[in-house]
């Protein structure tokens, strides 16, 4: 597929068709992030894949309770001093899929990189994670010119530990995704996207 094919093709799912995918496919998708680029030259990261029911409900209990917790037309129906807006919506839809998302993906890939901890105290200092998002990216492209399709959730506040721990990553790496990957299910809903106007972005020089 051509390449800007494949950037207007991706789109996050969180519905999957029950169809399962090739593991070629995958390890494909996975060499494709493993082509990001690196801040220390070293791609010292890993994935962690789950396949099986079981390992998706252990290693997804917590995003579970917070999908099943949450009241979509409770939050739809807040009163609000503006017009709902198109990120709400969007958590709307993602919110109660959050588990079913994952867990309805043939495949979950958890990359992990090497810190033990964020240190946001300069940009440069986020060097290791914005390295695995760059991957995380690729692997988004790659799965998307296969014709496959991810869904992604970050782990919220101390699902981060459960999550790790349960999973038995070493206290030096961190996880900063889950990506659910399979084939979109065409029927799920389209959410309404806001693209900003390129002209209005570019600054030639400085910002005014
Ligand atoms: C940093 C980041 C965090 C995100 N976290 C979540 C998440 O926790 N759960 C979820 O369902 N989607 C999550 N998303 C997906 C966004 O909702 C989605 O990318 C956005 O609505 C734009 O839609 P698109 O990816 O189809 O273009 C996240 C995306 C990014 C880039």
């Amino acid at each position: 597929m051509e390449f800007y094919d494949v950037v207007n093709k991706r789109r996050t799912s969180r519905e999957f068709l029950d169809k399962d995918v090739d593991f070629d496919k995958i390890k494909r998708i996975l060499e494709a992030g493993n082509k990001a680029p690196t801040w220390n030259h070293n791609r010292n990261w890993s994935y962690i894949i789950l396949k099986t029911d079981e390992e998706k409900e252990y290693a997804f209990e917590h995003a579970k309770k917070i999908a099943d917790r949450f009241d979509v037309e409770k939050y739809l129906n807040v009163p609000r001093p503006y017009p709902i807006t198109l990120g709400q919506l969007m958590y709307a839809h993602a919110m109660p899929r959050q588990f079913t998302m994952l867990k309805d993906a043939p495949y979950v890939i958890i990359p992990v990189f090497k810190s033990k901890e964020l240190n946001g105290d300069s940009v440069s200092k986020l060097n290791p994670f914005s390295t695995i998002w760059c991957v995380i990216e690729n692997i988004f492209l790659a799965a998307a010119a296969e014709g496959l399709s991810c869904s992604m959730r970050i782990p919220l506040n101390e699902e981060h530990d459960i999550v790790k721990e349960k999973l038995k990553v070493p206290p030096t790496y961190m996880i900063p995704v889950f990506i659910g990957i399979g084939y979109a299910d065409p029927n799920e809903k389209e959410l309404e996207q806001c693209f900003p106007d390129i002209d209005k972005q570019i600054h030639f020089g400085r910002w005014k």
